[in-house]
């Protein structure tokens, strides 16, 4: 036991002194570290596996380096400047950062316009393994009255951005690193976005799916999945994942579940 537990904190040590990993939440690297720990020959092996399994669900969407504190200022001044274009351009600019908003900036205005439109009035949004996706909120079609919005993933850093990106636009809520496999967030919410999360997180967890769809304290979600993977193939992903999904949803009779089709994504939007 003493011996599995010094290999597990010298492998979370090594894994968080690297420069790409080392932001990472903490319970989501000793979880990878040590379903690997017993996979593998060596903790050296393990370590490897650890940082390819990272790599993999959140550093592969990544292929440029943030500059988190240079985008809070122009995003400050875009804001003060009130002129609408020019948040959104800079919003879409800092978007292609990460891979799987990049992919959906060409459809921004289309998919939220459509999405929301099969939902009721929404005064509360809760964001799982949301990405850069809270920067795609001017694009929504909000409520007069505002709108309470919750977003979680596992990197620190990009967590205090998005913290502060919510200050800016005078939206109440949090931005949180939190590895939502094992801790669900429980705001009640009136509708929680799954977007294209669930294929990175069933890679840690397989009950993830399940779990969190009937879990996660709100009526209404979105549940999206990528039509082409990350190096541009598509070929029967939209039909894996739609079977994925039903499989997911089961026996829930009760569940109305609205299918919408966008270029590169897949959306169920469910009302249990
Ligand atoms: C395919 S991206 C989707 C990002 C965003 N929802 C979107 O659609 O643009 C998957 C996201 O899941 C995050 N992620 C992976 N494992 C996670 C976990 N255990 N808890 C929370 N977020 C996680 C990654 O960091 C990444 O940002």
């Amino acid at each position: 036991m003493d011996r599995n537990n010094n290999q597990l904190t010298w492998l979370v040590d090594a894994v968080q002194a690297s420069a790409k990993y080392g932001d990472i939440s903490p319970d989501l690297i000793t979880r990878i570290g040590a379903q690997e720990l017993v996979k593998r020959r060596s903790v050296k092996e393990a370590l490897k596996a650890t940082k390819n399994k990272l790599h993999q669900v959140g550093g592969a969407y990544f292929d440029a380096k943030e500059h988190y504190i240079r985008w809070i200022n122009e995003l400050k001044m875009a804001a003060r400047s009130g002129k609408r274009e020019q948040l959104l351009d800079l919003c879409a600019t800092i978007m292609t950062y990460h891979a799987s908003t990049r992919e959906r900036i060409p459809i921004l205005a289309r998919f939220y316009t459509q999405i929301f439109s099969e939902l009721p009035p929404v005064h509360s949004i809760l964001d799982i393994a949301c990405g850069l996706n809270p920067l795609a909120l001017p694009w929504m079609p909000l409520s007069e009255e505002g709108v309470e919005y919750y977003a979680y993933d596992i990197y620190h850093s990009m967590m205090d951005f998005l913290r502060e990106w919510l200050t800016i636009m005078g939206i109440q809520g949090d931005a949180q690193m939190c590895d939502v496999l094992q801790a669900i967030p429980l705001q009640q919410v009136d509708v929680a976005f799954l977007l294209k999360a669930l294929p990175c997180l069933e890679q840690v967890d397989k009950s993830a799916g399940y779990r969190l769809l009937r879990e996660i304290p709100a009526h209404n979600l979105v549940v999206s999945f990528p039509v082409h993977s990350l190096g541009g193939r598509s070929k029967g992903m939209l039909e894996h994942y739609e079977a994925h999904f039903r499989e997911i949803v089961g026996s829930e009779q009760e569940w109305e579940v609205t299918r919408l089709v966008f270029d590169r994504e897949l959306v169920f939007v469910v009302r249990k």
